[in-house]
């Protein structure tokens, strides 16, 4: 047996899953209530770091046993969440485990493990070597109270590529999760900024529930066509009358589908906060004494910046940035944004809504004494197949704006890091 009882950082020898090696036999598949019983990990390095997650998130007690540990190993010790015993492996070191994980990068060590968890009768997984351990690591994933393992003999490719669909399959509600209907209520759903992927998880399986969906003009469209043909849309966008009367158009679909037993997604742009008047359709919602639950969204202030490859802070550059409105312009009575203190900004500033008054914003962070050849970049349709991305400076951006037809939605970013383009240069 080899004298180096531990593992190396960065140098276990088998990949995510330990559904490795020729097994030939067939598995009995259960699930260890592992909560408040001692675990022992023999092995500190990248395999090891994969398993703590999920064995800390059971309530095991997880005792690491190992020369030398990766730093991510080493913080769940240091932050209390396991033990670590820094130094080679000895045997007696199972004792009063239930569950074992031999994954050091020495396969004597690794065996030697699993002779002791032999005769003690705990259950081993030898990372290296299946066949040679009692236990194997499915591919495994948690969703929504579902747990799911995939053991395929051995082909953990085949097993984390199988988990992967299912939980793919799970997430776009092409897998029900359960014969029930989604109890009556509303959600109101960050969308991203349009790409369809930049939803949250949890705000794709809640779709996938909807009876109902209100949409606002600026939710991800392809998500849309998603949806199963029993399940009603409403376009916000085309609700008629003023701006006043559409939020009260809107608040009564959520209200008036909620009360007639079904599960509605307010389904919107961004972040359902970020200039999104969700407060206001959480508190219409409220006082109707619907339930309503709010699912937070990536928003295009921070996002669409990111597609066009501008960071909104970068170190010794920024230390600052501040998103606002320009759904008015500055001189107008109902604008409550500070404009001079804004121009004495050094930091970045994102303009959503501002299109349309560019000029109006830009003259009055110039007045306002902000460098008139302070970069500027406004980003259309970001993080769709159409984004385009204009490059200009204070002084000049209204006209560049014109000059290229840039519509709305646009983001404007204005600051140092307008200038960094998405190659690094
Ligand atoms: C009413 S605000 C809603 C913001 C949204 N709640 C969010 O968090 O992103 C609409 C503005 O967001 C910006 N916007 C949203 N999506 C965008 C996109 N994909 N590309 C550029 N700008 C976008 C535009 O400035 C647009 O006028």
């Amino acid at each position: 047996m080899s004298t180096n009882g531990d593992s190396r950082p960065g140098r276990d020898s088998r990949p995510d899953t330990d559904d490795t090696g020729d097994a030939a036999e067939s598995s009995y598949l259960v699930g260890l209530h592992l909560a408040g019983r001692r675990v022992v990990v023999v092995g500190g390095g990248s395999v090891a770091q994969r398993r703590l997650g999920l064995l800390v998130a059971s309530g095991a007690h997880v005792h690491v046993v190992a020369r030398e540990v990766t730093p991510a190993v080493e913080a769940f010790a240091t932050s209390g969440q396991i033990t670590l015993a820094q130094r080679e492996y000895r045997r007696g070191d199972l004792a009063d485990a239930w569950y074992a994980i031999a994954c050091t990068d020495e396969p004597d060590t690794n065996a030697a493990v699993v002779a002791e968890a032999e005769e003690e009768r705990v259950f081993c997984v030898r990372a290296d070597n299946a066949v040679r351990g009692t236990a194997s690591t499915p591919a495994s994933a948690r969703y929504d109270g579902l747990e799911i393992g995939i053991l395929a003999r051995g082909e953990h490719r085949r097993s984390a590529s199988v988990r992967n669909a299912v939980l793919d399959a799970l997430q776009s509600g092409a897998l029900p999760m359960s014969a029930e209907p989604a109890a009556p209520g509303v959600a109101l759903v960050g969308g991203g900024p349009g790409d369809p992927d930049l939803i949250t998880v949890r705000g794709r399986r809640l779709l996938a529930q909807a009876d109902v969906v209100v949409a606002d003009r600026l939710a991800p469209a392809e998500l849309l066509a998603e949806l199963g043909p029993h399940v009603e849309v409403i376009d916000a966008a085309k609700i008629p009358y003023g701006r006043a009367m559409a939020q009260q158009a809107i608040n009564d679909a959520l209200i008036d589908g909620a009360k007639s037993g079904k599960f509605v997604v307010r389904l919107k742009g961004g972040d359902p906060y970020v200039f999104g008047r969700g407060y206001e359709e959480l508190e219409a919602c409220v006082a109707a004494g619907v339930p309503v639950t709010v699912v937070p969204g990536i928003t295009s202030a921070i996002s669409v910046p990111s597609a066009a490859g501008i960071p909104v802070t970068h170190r010794g550059v920024t230390h600052e940035f501040v998103v606002v409105s320009g759904h008015v312009a500055p001189d107008h009575p109902d604008s409550l944004v500070d404009w001079p203190a804004l121009a004495r900004l050094g930091g970045t500033i994102v303009l959503l809504m501002a299109v349309e008054r560019i000029e109006a914003f830009a003259g009055a962070l110039m007045d306002g004494g902000r460098d008139a050849g302070t970069p500027v970049a406004v980003v259309q349709e970001g993080t769709l197949r159409t984004q385009r991305v204009v490059r200009a400076d204070l002084a000049t951006v209204a006209q560049r704006v014109r000059d290229e037809q840039i519509k709305p939605p646009a983001i404007v970013v204005i600051g140092a890091v307008a200038a960094f383009t998405p190659d690094g240069r």
